[in-house]
């Protein structure tokens, strides 16, 4: 058994999907064979969700239809409110996110029944509910009125419009969209791992959900975008970015926003989320936070790929800290954002464990003392 123990299940194949399809050595990524960047340019989080959930794209009528689901079910209640109102205003936006599902949960009339109709509607709630939750808890820790929805917009524009209160232009509202539609489904990342592992137990979909949010807290997860945006405030201008960089290096710490566990190239993500940078830099007429993620890039590139020959390339998180500074949306929602749009993924994968459930339950390479005497108390 010793030699099939792979540290962290590195390369290890745990289960069998059909929703998403990652080539991490030529930077390829699919959504059940739909290739990342034809959805980035042509789709939005809605029907790529309808997409992940229902296994193809809707016609017109079936995507108004889930939209309209969707648009309906963004409001949240008075009790859910009370508790963001209550919550220590020093906790993360992901903590208020598992505090409110598990809430939610125990309103929830379908809460456990697990049937594919059931997981589909509860799937509509909580996606539904992610953006609004994550938007009043951040304004309500600010002191700020509570925005409720507006069905009229899209995805993300009704965040951007939550959160400050104004309707974004479109490039804003493009921007947020696609940054939901892209980290809305990766295969078997820890998190949705987790939620597939909470799944296989016939537990119920608001219980997969926070063990979703719990995985998707940590730095090396979705915690890694906030890092991101505490080093461009730390670089402050491109000139300091190559310095700033080899001074990391020489020190041995991780670059955060680059590497990546399957891809051993560009991230694809990252290319798209780079020209969406671009574009917001041009709409505010300032290339600063654009340019030294550039700067960061070209550095991390040449000190790491090309002089250490290490495959350490942007992933998905490393445009977004740009990104978010043009948005205006402070570090510490960054990881709930990611949230926001995974949930989609979490929802199929949980829908494909209950579809054709075994328990996942694997093993474990003990590596402990056997045969301890046990030793009374008293004489410890
Ligand atoms: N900066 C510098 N070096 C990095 C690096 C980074 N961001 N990511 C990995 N490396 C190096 C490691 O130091 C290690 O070098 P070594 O073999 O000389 O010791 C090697 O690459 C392998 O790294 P490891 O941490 O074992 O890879 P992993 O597959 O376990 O981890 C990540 C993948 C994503 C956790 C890792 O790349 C990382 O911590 N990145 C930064 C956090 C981040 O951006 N997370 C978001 C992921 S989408």
């Amino acid at each position: 058994m010793a030699e099939e123990f792979k540290e962290g299940l590195e390369d290890v194949i745990a289960a069998k999907t059909q929703l998403s399809f990652i080539d991490g050595k030529r930077g390829i990524l699919e959504y059940r064979g739909y290739n990342i960047n034809d959805l980035a340019k042509y789709s939005d989080f809605e029907e790529v969700t309808y997409l992940l959930w229902y296994g193809r794209l809707p016609n017109k009528k079936e995507l108004q239809d889930f939209s309209k689901k969707l648009r309906s079910e963004r409001k949240i209640d008075a009790g859910v409110i009370k508790i963001l109102k209550i919550c220590p205003k020093n906790i993360d936006a992901m903590d208020a996110l598992r505090t409110s599902i598990s809430y939610l949960a125990q309103c929830d009339k379908d809460l456990n029944n697990n049937s594919q109709e059931a997981n589909i509607r509860k799937g509509i709630r909580i996606t539904a509910k992610f953006p609004t939750i994550v938007a009043a808890f951040h304004r309500t820790k600010n002191g700020k009125k509570v925005i409720p929805p507006n069905p009229k917009l899209s995805h993300g524009a009704n965040f951007l419009y939550m959160l400050h209160g104004k309707i974004p232009n479109e490039i804003e509202a493009k921007a947020m969209e696609a940054d939901f539609l892209l980290t809305a489904e990766h295969e078997l990342n820890a998190s949705t791992f987790t939620a597939r592992i909470t799944v296989s137990t016939l537990s119920d979909l608001h219980s997969a959900v926070c063990s979703g949010i719990g995985a998707l807290k940590g730095p090396l997860h979705g915690g890694a975008r906030a890092e991101v945006y505490k080093m461009l405030d730390n670089v402050k201008s491109p000139d300091r970015a190559e310095t700033y960089i080899k001074g990391l290096i020489d020190k041995g710490q991780k670059i955060m926003g680059f590497g990546h566990r399957v891809y051993k190239y560009y991230d694809p993500r990252a290319l798209i989320f780079r020209e969406i940078a671009r574009q917001l830099a041009q709409n505010a007429k300032d290339s600063r936070w654009y340019d030294i993620s550039l700067k960061i890039e070209e550095t991390v590139v040449k000190e790491l790929v090309e002089k250490k020959g290490k495959p350490i390339y942007p992933n998905v998180d490393f445009y977004t800290g740009a990104v978010y500074k043009y948005l205006k949306i402070p570090p510490e929602l960054s990881t709930a954002i990611f949230a926001i749009g995974r949930i989609a993924g979490w929802v199929a994968h949980c829908l494909e464990q209950y579809s054709d459930n075994r328990l996942i339950r694997p093993l474990a390479l003990y590596a402990g003392p056997h045969d301890q005497e046990y030793i009374p108390i008293e004489k410890r």
